[in-house]
């Protein structure tokens, strides 16, 4: 069973007519997003707003509508994944680079719901390298201040080059090992000049979407 197929399939059910729905950014929630587009081929009427360049293309070429996120005041409800979620809804997110945007979008979601594998499930944040968004300039130097919080970052490359948002800057990948307060460490990040972003998600998700490869579906 493709137990993130099962979770972000089973996330749709919570999408009414006339919604304006935040679309996450992975490979979970693109099930929730092929879904979706199904059922506005059939007859739902939402409009979205996309977290990432790739989400947007995709929600494009399935010919679900889509709306500027300054033209509205409120979105009903966001569908994201996650890389680590605990028990408190607490979130690791930013593996795929679009934390910023999803941050963005979740909060001025009325409800996030959170799509993941039982793998995210954990009793402590922490194993997942916590992403960081961080601006080219004097990067060296922020990740210097990133680093006297308890981590040694890592500037995010792929294919040999660093890997640069969909907003123009740097992600520095930080093994704090256990994060046992994640609302300090969200506001002690956000405070270093230089930090555009964190993937600290905390007071911001109130469901999630758990598929087993059994092939259960857990809703907390
Ligand atoms: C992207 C994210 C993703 O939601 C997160 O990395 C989970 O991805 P996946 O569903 O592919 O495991 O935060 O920035």
């Amino acid at each position: 069973m493709n137990a993130k197929k099962l979770a972000g399939e089973k996330a749709v059910e919570f999408i009414k007519d006339g919604m304006i729905v935040g679309l996450g950014t992975g490979s979970t929630v693109h099930w929730s997003i092929l879904k979706l587009g199904e059922l506005v081929k059939q007859s739902l009427t939402i409009k979205g707003v996309p977290t990432s360049k790739q989400t947007e293309q995709l929600a494009k070429e399935l010919g679900i509508p889509l709306v500027n996120m300054s033209s509205i005041e409120q979105i009903d409800i966001t569908i994201d994944g996650a890389d680590e979620a605990n028990p408190e809804f607490e979130l690791i997110k930013g593996g795929g680079g679009a934390l910023l945007r999803e941050k963005m979008v979740a909060s001025i979601s009325k409800r996030m719901i959170v799509v993941m594998d039982e793998t995210k499930y954990v009793a402590h944040l922490g194993k997942f390298p916590l992403p960081v968004e961080i601006t080219q300039f004097g990067w060296e130097m922020t990740s210097k201040q990133v680093s006297t919080l308890g981590c040694e970052p890592k500037l995010r490359v792929e294919n040999n080059l660093s890997f640069i948002t969909d907003n123009g800057n740097y992600i520095l990948d930080c093994h704090f090992g256990e994060i046992l307060d994640a609302k300090r460490l969200n506001e002690e990040l956000n405070m270093i000049p230089g930090v555009v972003e964190n993937g600290l998600f905390v007071n911001i998700a109130d469901t999630m979407v758990i598929g087993n490869s059994d092939g259960h579906v857990e809703i907390i």
